[in-house]
Parts: structure tokens; C-alpha cells; sequence
């Protein structure tokens, strides 16, 4: 007897490409909205910050349940404009983890900020607050978790280790937008989160955009000032401070998408769910530990309260994971390796005077992690075909 479900997935059988993100299928979706923002801002003339950069700060900032949200121009100048406004500089220390995007540690190294390495947890991939207070020194300042794929570090244990010492907690928020901890949202619970909203993120603009948010009123005023060259008065000025304005058109495709971005982070954890589902289906689920066993994937563990899969990252055996990243490549089938080389072992940071295997977790993520395909229209059937590429390839 036929079996209706084969029937079903044979009929809907993908052979096309799959791209990474299809941000055009996004647009195709809100495309009369996007469009009337956009022609606004051209009505009104006001390109850098004005109305629909006030509109959106005010939006986020009840979304988030946050005090103060202030636009700046990247998600990497949200960095460099929290940690200018806490007043660091040369001689201080930031604990950060390795397994990150170049920015949490570039921003803060050009400010003269020694960035201090500290090793992962090998489940979440975020900083592992055991290995925190090892790292402190008379001259730690801050430290600065990365919420990393869209899972949120462990805030209560590193928010412990900052009170007892009078650290800052900067959350690097670029990652994270929608997520919640302990009911709260994510990036407004340290003394700054610093948002990104590239266009491949959650919460994606048309062009660089980042953002600050903080509960605190005096903090709120010194970034409002850094981002426009320290001075609030037009040729006055008390700080000096850098040119990072959120510009107009993106401020207004921001606000048009915000409404969106709970139903597509809900769409991205459903999509993880069915990867899970699949990958079981397909006999190469690993349920136990986080040692990849050959021909098997570690799919990632949500051990928070939410979990906004900015990105899919699975673990396979170091041995396959190249193969595997050009076989997929071969198929057509979108991948990307987070990140490639930890941060610590980057030339330039070479005089920072680390070695490889001093942050062995980091280390073994670069080697072992590959990222899928998980945007929020991404199709069930091409969801399969993934699958069934993974598959073919670690069945040998
Ligand atoms: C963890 C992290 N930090 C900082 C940034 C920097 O954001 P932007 O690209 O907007 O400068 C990113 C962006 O990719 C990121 O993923």
C-alpha cells in the first residue's frame, strides 16, 4: 500500500538551491510597508536621526522595557560609544569571550581597552562564568557577554562575579534581539546592551545600524552626546565623541519590521524544532553530550528560557566538518562556519601574548561548528533537502 506520507514529501521534494537568508522573500512580505517608509523619508528630507529615528528609539524602548534606546550607526559603534560613555580607556581590562564576532573585541581594543579572553561553555557557546574569576585583575572594568546565536549568557552567575567587585555587565547584544531572561528582555539587563541591526539579523535594517539601550539616565546622556561628537549643543562641546547617527531610512525600516520580529524569532525556533525532528528522522542525531561522534550532529541545546536562533549552529567531528561544509557547498546548500578562528588567536591581537589551546572550548567550537540555513521563511521542503544532504554526506 502507497505510504500518503512519502507520497507527500516526494511530491513536495526540494532540488533547488538553499540559500543562507533569502532576505527577499522577507521583503516580498512586507514590501507595501517597507516601501511607505522608505517614501516618508523622502517626504520629510530628515536623513540623519529626526522623527523616524525618535519614533523608533521610543517603539524599542517599550519593546525591549528599557529606559533609554539611542540609535547609533552600527552594532560595533554601539560598543565603542557604552564602553567611551563608562569612561574606559588604556590600562583597563574587559572579560569577553574568543567565540565571537571580531567587533566585541575590535571595538573594544581601539579604544585602548586590553580585551581579556575567557573560555566557553562547549553547550551554549557563550562565556563560562566558572572560568570568569581566574581572569580578574586589578584592572578588570567590565565584563562584556556576547549572548551568542541567539541564546542569552548566563547573566545571574556573571551578574554575581560584576556586583561583587563594582564591574560593569555590557552586554553584547548583536545577537539577540527578542529573547528574554528570567522575564526580562535580553541587552537590557547589564548597564548597557549593545544591539546590531546589520541586515542579516533578527531585526534587520537596509545598511548599518546599531543601538544602546541602559537604565541609566546619566549613561543614556553621555552616549546621546558621544554619538554626535560629544557635544548636544550644536559647536559645544563637553566630550569628545565620534559622528555614529542612525540614519533616517533606516530608522523607518526598522519601525515598519519591529511589529514583525516576534512571529519571525517564533518561525526560526520552529524551524530549529523541525532540524531536530529531522535530523532524528535521518538517523544522525546525537543525543548525549557535546563530543561529536563521527556520522552524527549535535544540534544546538536551548537551556535558556528562549532561544532566538540568529543562527543554527550544529556540531559535527572535527574530521568532517570541512567535508561536510563543501559538500553542502557543492549541493548549493547555504552553511557558514561561526567563527572560523577564536578571537584570541587573531594576528592582530598577537601581542596580546595568547597561544592556541589556552582556551581549548573556543578552540574546539572554530573546529567543530557549521551554521544551516534557519531564516523565518525558510521552506519545510528545503528544510528536508538540508537534511537530506547532511545526511548523505556523514552516512557516507
Ligand atoms: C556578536 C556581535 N557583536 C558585534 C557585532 C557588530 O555589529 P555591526 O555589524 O552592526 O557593526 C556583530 C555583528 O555582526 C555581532 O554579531
Amino acid at each position: 500500500m502507497a505510504d500518503p506520507l512519502k507520497e507527500e514529501r516526494t511530491a513536495a521534494a526540494w532540488d533547488g538551491p538553499v540559500p543562507m537568508i533569502d532576505l527577499k522573500a522577507q521583503y516580498a512580505t512586507l514590501a507595501s510597508e517597507l516601501d511607505a517608509a522608505i517614501a516618508r523619508v523622502v517626504q520629510s528630507q530628515m536623513f540623519i536621526l529626526g522623527p523616524e529615528v525618535d519614533a523608533f528609539e521610543r517603539e524599542i524602548e517599550r519593546y525591549l522595557g528599557v529606559k533609554h534606546a539611542i540609535g547609533c550607526a552600527s552594532g560595533s559603534d554601539a560598543i565603542l560609544l557604552a564602553l567611551m560613555a563608562l569612561g574606559y580607556g588604556p590600562g583597563d581590562e574587559v572579560i569577553m569571550t574568543p567565540y565571537t564576532f571580531f567587533a566585541t573585541a575590535g571595538s573594544t581594543y581601539r579604544l585602548g581597552i586590553r580585551p581579556v579572553f575567557c573560555d566557553i561553555d562547549p553547550v551554549t557557546y557563550n562565556l563560562d562564568p566558572t572560568k570568569i574569576e581566574e581572569k580578574l585583575t586589578r584592572r578588570t572594568r567590565a565584563i562584556m557577554p556576547v549572548h551568542l546565536f541567539g541564546q542569552c549568557a548566563d547573566l545571574d552567575a556573571i551578574g554575581r562575579i560584576a556586583r561583587g567587585r563594582e564591574l560593569a555587565v555590557v552586554e553584547d547584544a548583536a545577537q539577540i534581539i527578542g529573547a528574554t531572561y528570567n522575564g526580562r528582555h535580553a541587552g537590557t539587563l547589564g548597564d548597557a546592551g549593545c544591539f546590531s541591526f546589520f541586515p542579516t539579523k533578527n531585526l534587520g535594517a537596509w545598511g548599518d545600524a546599531g543601538m544602546v539601550t541602559t537604565n541609566d539616565d546619566e549613561l543614556a546622556a553621555r552616549v546621546r552626546a558621544l554619538r554626535v561628537h560629544g557635544g548636544l549643543k550644536t559647536y559645544h562641546h563637553e566630550l569628545v565623541g565620534m559622528n555614529s547617527r542612525l540614519d533616517g531610512f533606516q530608522g523607518a525600516v526598522l519601525r515598519a519590521k519591529l511589529p514583525h520580529l516576534s512571529g519571525w524569532n517564533a518561525q526560526r525556533g520552529a524551524n530549529a524544532a523541525r532540524y531536530r525532528e529531522l535530523f532524528a528522522q535521518a538517523g544522525v542525531l546525537q543525543s548525549e553530550g557535546d563530543q561529536p561522534e563521527r556520522g552524527k550532529v549535535i544540534v544546538p541545546a536551548v537551556v535558556r528560557e528562549s532561544h532566538i536562533f540568529h543562527q543554527y549552529v550544529m556540531r559535527v567531528h572535527a574530521t568532517q566538518r570541512d567535508g561536510l561544509l563543501r559538500h553542502l557547498q557543492s549541493r548549493q546548500i547555504g552553511c557558514a562556519i561561526y567563527y572560523p578562528v577564536p578571537l584570541h588567536l587573531q594576528p592582530c591581537f598577537a601581542e596580546l601574548g595568547y597561544r592556541a589551546g589556552d582556551l581549548p572550548e573556543a578552540e574546539r567550537a572554530s573546529r567543530e561548528t557549521l551554521a544551516l540555513p534557519i531564516y523565518p521563511e525558510l521552506p519545510a521542503a528545503a528544510q528536508e533537502r538540508v537534511v537530506e544532504v547532511v545526511a548523505e554526506f556523514l552516512r557516507g
